[in-house]
């Protein structure tokens, strides 16, 4: 089984993860997958607190994915070996805690998934670099080719899109009340240019705090998914 949920940062927005909100989970197994949409935080360089999360994270009936957002401490992630899992780069967080980079296609359950985590933080001129803001929030020009390279290597044809941010057109159509988290830049851009040239069946993303869909996009925040 594979679910899919929004920003967890942390243990901030965790609850929706615990036995009442989610109680399929009791029935799952490590060879089960939950994936965060970005935004998970449990790579903070905070190494109490990371270390309970993903103490708490390695307990649970689920073998956890995420991908990155924003807010999370890159050049931290950046520091953990590359590794190659179901096809795609990772970095091995913990036995069960899996970081799926960016422009990478992974085959989980006979299900192909396009990764593409990172967003621009409204918030940056609150935050410190290399404290509680990073540079490498927004993908380098080497990402962004690989994820086309990787995407033409399948034939522009995923089953699933999971990112942090949305494609900025798709944004404007959905009804959004939150609009402190909207930036348009480069990636947002970007996605709008892969929506016409990449044929998938759903789009999944995170980091506007709220729960909505239009059509085959989906965004999620404390909403958990199955994906069939
Ligand atoms: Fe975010």
């Amino acid at each position: 089984m594979i679910y899919i949920t929004g920003d967890t940062h942390g243990m901030i927005d965790w609850e929706k993860l615990n036995t009442t909100r989610f109680p399929e989970q009791k029935q799952l197994t490590k060879d089960d997958y939950l994936i965060i949409l970005g935004d998970f935080g449990g790579v903070w360089g905070d190494d109490g607190e990371d270390r309970y999360v993903i103490k708490t994270y390695e307990k649970r009936n689920f073998t956890t994915l995420f991908i990155d957002g924003n807010h999370e401490n890159h050049d931290l992630l950046d520091s953990f070996p590359v590794e190659e899992w179901h096809g795609g780069k990772i970095h091995k967080i913990s036995d069960s805690v899996i970081h799926l980079m960016r422009g990478q296609i992974f085959e989980i359950d006979g299900k192909t998934f396009f990764t593409m985590g990172g967003a621009e933080s409204t918030d940056k001129q609150y935050r410190k670099e290399g404290e509680s803001w990073w540079a490498r929030e927004m993908p380098s020009i080497e990402e962004y080719e690989e994820a086309l390279d990787n995407l033409e290597m399948h034939g522009c044809k995923v089953d699933y899109i999971l990112t942090h941010c949305a494609p900025e057109k798709t944004l404007s159509d959905l009804n959004v009340p939150n609009m402190y988290f909207r930036s348009s830049n480069k990636l947002t851009k970007f996605f709008d240019q892969l929506v016409p040239a990449v044929q998938f069946k759903d789009w999944y993303f995170g980091h506007y705090h709220f729960n909505s869909d239009l059509g085959k996009f989906h965004m999620l925040y404390s909403r958990i998914v199955e994906i069939t």
